[in-house]
């Protein structure tokens, strides 16, 4: 039996793939590589020793789904393939929603013919929205995204919850994802993504590296411990060891549940900025710049729940994620 990985060559799911795999799981990885590189798999390989299967195929088309099935026993799906720009979203909601719920729809109902039960979703804590008091705690009320992105999650999370209320032998993993950050230690995965960063990490390796000029830190007048936007960051390689824990889980019983997947702690922009020059002795010239829109102004997560129920929590620490980052950077990045 196997596992499909949907965006295994992706960020995320590569790392979770090595931690699969490491965990003696057959996987079988399947990725349109419209953000990602096939060499990620040789990259795979080289840490664990075994090559996993890959289809180059696209989670919406749904002859190439069937295909994966049919070739290899699949147990369970861990879904990480989607379209994870928050501003692109803005831009493009329609390719937006199309992409990131068709592909779920076409893996249930595939999964449906083949009689696979285990469903694992790659969500975000930005389905908490604005409106939610910090930190969060998985039984508030989700939904007040502010983009496209997030409601692309929030809907999913439905499509799954009302599939397992549907077919009661289905059981379902929602994971909501704090800030992941950092990379795999050996500098061969991590994130690598095209064009300038969005986000705060990618953006001060480049820094760093001098690849860009300086650091804009959105704001330094929210409510916060040092006027700048506070996150929960955590660590790739924790994320990752939390799906194995997730499904795990999953695979054992039946129903919706949903888990944050954070470290319980926030960071600020600054101390991110500091501890990453501190760490690793160089550098990160930054400006302060107006707010960022959307933006809010701190949040974490409870992670109690998936210490309790899964007995997994963080244990990297932020000093970790800004030195695998920055090996990473220096070693893996931009090479595709
Ligand atoms: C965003 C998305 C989230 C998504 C995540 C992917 C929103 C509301 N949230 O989270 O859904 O899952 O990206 O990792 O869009 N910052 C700067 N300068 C920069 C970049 C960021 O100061 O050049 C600040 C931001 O203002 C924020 C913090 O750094 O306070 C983290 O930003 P970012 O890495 O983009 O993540 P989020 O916005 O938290």
């Amino acid at each position: 039996m196997a596992l499909l990985l949907t965006g295994g060559t992706g960020f995320i799911g590569s790392h979770t793939a090595v931690e699969f795999i490491q965990a003696g799981y057959d996987v079988v990885i399947a990725d349109d590589l419209s953000n990602s590189s096939a060499d990620v798999v040789d990259r795979i390989e080289t840490i664990t020793g075994v090559r996993p299967a890959f289809a180059q195929a696209d989670m919406c088309d749904a002859d190439a789904v069937e295909k994966i099935f049919a070739e290899h026993a699949i147990e369970g799906v861990v879904h990480f393939a989607g379209f994870k720009a928050v501003g692109e979203s803005v831009e493009k909601p329609i390719d937006y929603y199309r992409n990131n719920l068709l592909s779920t729809l076409t893996l249930l109902e595939v999964m449906k013919r083949f009689g696979c039960k285990v469903f694992v979703f790659s969500s975000s804590a930005t389905v908490y929205g604005e409106n939610n008091p910090i930190p969060y705690v998985e039984t508030m009320p989700a939904g007040g995204c502010t983009n496209p992105y997030g409601w692309s999650k929030f809907m999913n999370e439905q499509i799954l919850t009302d599939a397992a209320k549907a077919d009661p032998s289905l059981s379902v993993c929602l994971l909501r994802y704090f800030n992941p950050i950092g990379a795999h230690e050996s500098g061969l995965l991590g994130d690598d993504p095209s064009g300038i960063p969005n986000n705060l990490m990618p953006y001060i390796t480049r820094v760093a590296k001098g690849v860009l000029p300086k650091l804009s830190v959105f704001g330094n007048d929210y409510p916060t411990v040092d006027g700048t936007g506070v996150r929960d960051y955590i660590h790739v390689v924790d994320l990752a060891k939390g799906h194995l824990a997730a499904y795990k889980y999953a695979a054992e019983h039946t129903g919706t549940e949903i888990f944050n997947l954070g470290s319980g702690r926030g960071t600020s922009v600054l101390e991110l900025v500091e501890t990453f020059k501190r760490v690793n002795g160089i550098d990160v010239p930054y400006v302060i710049a107006p707010r960022r829109a959307g933006d809010i102004a701190e949040f974490y997560a409870d992670a109690s729940k998936a210490e309790r129920v899964l007995h997994w929590r963080t244990e990297k620490t932020v000093e970790d994620m800004c030195r695998d980052s920055w090996n990473w950077e220096q070693k893996g990045a931009q090479k595709r």
